[in-house]
């Protein structure tokens, strides 16, 4: 029986992908936990979600941030404090410090709203993925989840999914579109992680199965 993991994850926004992974523990499929939500934006929406569903919340602040040893120090003692044992960003705007990705290697992962390593890196977050994706006339976007690496949206890529991207298809419509797909692949790519399903060959992660 493979060991039930603690999951933390981090999120600055709405928070929908934190409540897919919330939605399939709850429903029996993921073999985890969600133990603690680490924010920087105390008003958001992630935050009144667990609030409301009994997940313990840290804010870090703009002083921690802005200062690494602190940062560290900080992200260090939340992580250490719950046993963590997988990490999620799930719409987290906030670099991770260094030494926290080293610390934690192959147990981060990201979400990208787009087909990495297209759309991806710095300055490529939220609506301006899918502003270039149709500018670039795309015949396909998608969403992305990999492991981090100490290099922006650069970790080795553990799944993806595509979509076609349609004559029609404007970039609020792509948004909703690849939104929908991540609320499938992150909780997934979270179940495998969970049941130790990801194997590591050559640095390369390999999941076995498929998305519904
Ligand atoms: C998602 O599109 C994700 O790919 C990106 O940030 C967005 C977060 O959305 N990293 P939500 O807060 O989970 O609704």
């Amino acid at each position: 029986m493979v060991k039930s993991k603690n999951i933390v994850v981090f999120a600055s926004g709405t928070g929908s992908n934190f409540t897919s992974i919330h939605k399939d523990i709850k429903g029996g499929k993921i073999n985890g936990e969600i133990v603690l939500l680490i924010t920087n934006n105390d008003h958001c929406k992630a935050v009144e979600f667990a609030e409301a569903n009994g997940i313990k919340v840290s804010i870090i602040n703009k002083n921690i941030i802005s200062d690494i040893a602190k940062h560290e120090d900080f992200l260090f003692r939340e992580l250490e404090s719950v046993k963590t044992d997988l990490i999620v960003l799930a719409g987290y705007l906030k670099m991770i410090p260094l030494n926290i990705i080293l610390k934690y290697k192959n147990r981060i992962l990201n979400i990208h709203p787009s087909l990495l390593p297209k759309f991806g890196g710095k300055g490529f977050y939220g609506m301006k993925v899918h502003k270039a994706v149709i500018e670039s006339r795309e015949t396909y976007t998608g969403a992305t989840v990999h492991f981090v690496d100490e290099i922006y949206d650069n970790g080795p890529i553990i799944m993806q999914k595509k979509i076609e991207v349609l004559n029609k298809d404007t970039s609020d419509s792509i948004a909703k579109k690849v939104l929908d797909i991540e609320h499938k692949l992150l909780p997934y790519v979270v179940q495998k992680f969970c049941s130790d399903s990801i194997i590591l060959k050559d640095k390369a992660p390999i999941i076995t199965g498929d998305v519904e």
